[in-house]
């Protein structure tokens, strides 16, 4: 079949060594987009071989010259961002302008990354001896496995992808099985950016080819980024093995609004946080915590603004919500409308399946009355649907904010000072907004979260680096003769007179 996507092992397209396919399917019509090669442990085993043998000569690669092949591939998708977000936006449904922004997401890290070429900064410090020098490296591991989920194809394999290959890691990447006919677009950048082959290996597949990257005993580094349940089991395969493990998992991010906020600023940051990306973002907005005054109006305003949201094929440039990813997608939050009712919340926009005809569509949807504990406001549900949670105070607020078992992102919407300052000290998520929504983050600060989110790595910035880097502190001894650190000082200085 001339457009199967294949794997990309040691710088050639393959098909998998069974011959075996699967299909990708477009969430707004239901028809199959691509017919994808489908990897086994086999795959798995010649993608890390490649990656383990092209090591030896990347890591000797200088790294300014890794960031230039990093500036090229931030030229070439550039030139091909367009057709890239199309592929995605077919792939995986969110509308053209969301995936237009995803593949920006890449370029500004390839270029960041590419800068780290020349910085991949490490320090000296002043050393107890006469005559002695030490400095701390940042130094490269060797084969680095990721898996990565299908709401950001492109942004969230760059943030992986760029740090590893800058730090002089080699990469495998197994790309979520909805959307590898985008992974295989974005691979496409680095060969024509002339990255060396086995550098970089692409496998398409399921959770069996993600296990046996996982376990490999030649991947020291795994970096995960998807649901809460398979990063849980990606983190205990790794650790039993001992290896080293980001994870970016879960979030249940809320936006508070006090009395006092900018009115219509907040109701257009909630809409499109909660509503963007049809709600499938680890950062979207699935908690709105509102202050007792305010929420009446606020409430009417909302209603009233997601009713004007187009839902539809997110080809079409007026529509501003695409579909679900997928047919278990849709299911699983067309099951928590269900679950909303049991709990004594309200439905009071939405709440089912949009009539479309074809399509994994589901309607903008907002959950009244909600408290907090409620399984709607505790649980990840991925998908159009927002609690909202009166509040009397800030106290009351961020206790709300802070008491789910994720912790990504977070916003205040306020016009007091002291309120926000208070609310930037006592949120305790990875990220913070102050008169923002909770998403749109920016690759050059660090991304992640704190409690069930993650395990206390983070992606992007200068922490990005972390996960792909090993320190090595060297000491160089200039003095010829013995010296001994952690004996008396005393006697070292008089030895030495
Ligand atoms: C994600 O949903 O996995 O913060 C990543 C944002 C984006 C990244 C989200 N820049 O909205």
């Amino acid at each position: 079949m001339s457009n199967l996507v294949k794997n990309y092992i040691n710088g050639e397209w393959v098909e998998s060594v069974s011959g075996e396919t699967f299909n990708s399917i477009n969430p707004a019509t239901e028809e199959v987009f691509a017919v994808v090669t489908k990897s086994n442990t086999i795959d798995v085993a010649q993608a890390v071989s490649s990656a383990k043998l092209a090591y030896d000569k990347w890591r000797l690669t200088p790294a300014p010259r890794r960031g230039e092949i990093l500036y090229r591939v931030a030229e070439i998708l550039t030139e091909h961002k367009e057709e890239i977000s199309r592929i995605a936006t077919q792939e995986m449904g969110k509308i053209l302008a969301e995936t237009r922004g995803d593949v920006q997401e890449a370029i500004d890290m390839a270029y960041y990354m590419g800068g780290e070429g020349r910085r991949l900064l490490g320090y000296t410090a002043p050393v107890e001896m006469p005559n002695k020098f030490g400095m701390a490296l940042k130094d490269s591991v060797g084969v680095v496995g990721l898996i990565t989920p299908w709401n950001f194809p492109v942004a969230v394999p760059s943030w992986k992808i760029l740090p590893a290959l800058i730090a002089g890691n080699t990469v495998v990447w197994k790309a979520a099985e909805d959307t590898c006919a985008t992974a295989a677009a974005f691979i496409k950048t680095f060969e024509e950016a002339g990255l060396p082959k086995g550098v970089i290996n692409l496998l398409c597949g399921y959770g069996d080819a993600g296990e046996a990257l996982v376990t490999h005993p030649d991947v020291r580094i795994v970096s995960f980024t998807g649901s809460t349940q398979t990063g849980i089991n990606v983190y205990t395969k790794a650790a039993q093995l001992g290896k080293k493990v980001t994870l970016e998992m879960g979030g249940k991010n809320a936006i508070i609004v006090m009395d006092d906020a900018n009115f219509d600023l907040a109701v257009e940051a909630i809409t499109w946080s909660a509503y963007g990306t049809t709600g499938q973002r680890c950062t979207a907005t699935s908690r709105l915590i509102v202050q007792k005054g305010i929420k009446p109006r606020l409430m009417e305003a909302l209603i009233a603004k997601a009713k004007t949201i187009r839902v539809g094929n997110g080809m079409n440039d007026s529509t501003n919500m695409g579909p679900l990813v997928n047919a278990k997608a849709l299911e699983k939050v067309a099951s928590y409308m269900e679950v909303a009712r049991q709990d004594g919340a309200s439905i009071v926009l939405g709440g089912k399946r949009s009539e479309l005809g074809k399509g994994f569509f589901f309607e903008p949807t907002l959950f009244d009355n909600v408290t907090h504990g409620m399984r709607v406001e505790q649980e990840e549900i991925f998908g159009p649907v927002l609690s909202v949670i009166e509040v009397r105070d800030l106290d009351e607020a961020v206790y709300v904010n802070n008491n789910t078992r994720y912790g990504l992102s977070s916003s205040i919407f306020t016009e007091n000072i002291n309120a926000a300052f208070r609310a930037i000290r006592d949120i305790s998520t990875g990220i913070v907004y102050v008169n923002h929504g909770t998403t749109g983050a920016e690759i050059q600060f660090p991304f992640g979260g704190t409690r069930g989110t993650g395990n206390g790595m983070r992606e992007a910035g200068q922490a990005g680096l972390t996960s792909f880097t090993e320190w090595k502190s060297v000491y160089i001894d200039y003095s010829g003769r013995l010296q001994r650190a952690q004996i008396d000082t005393e006697s070292i200085l008089s030895e030495d007179s």
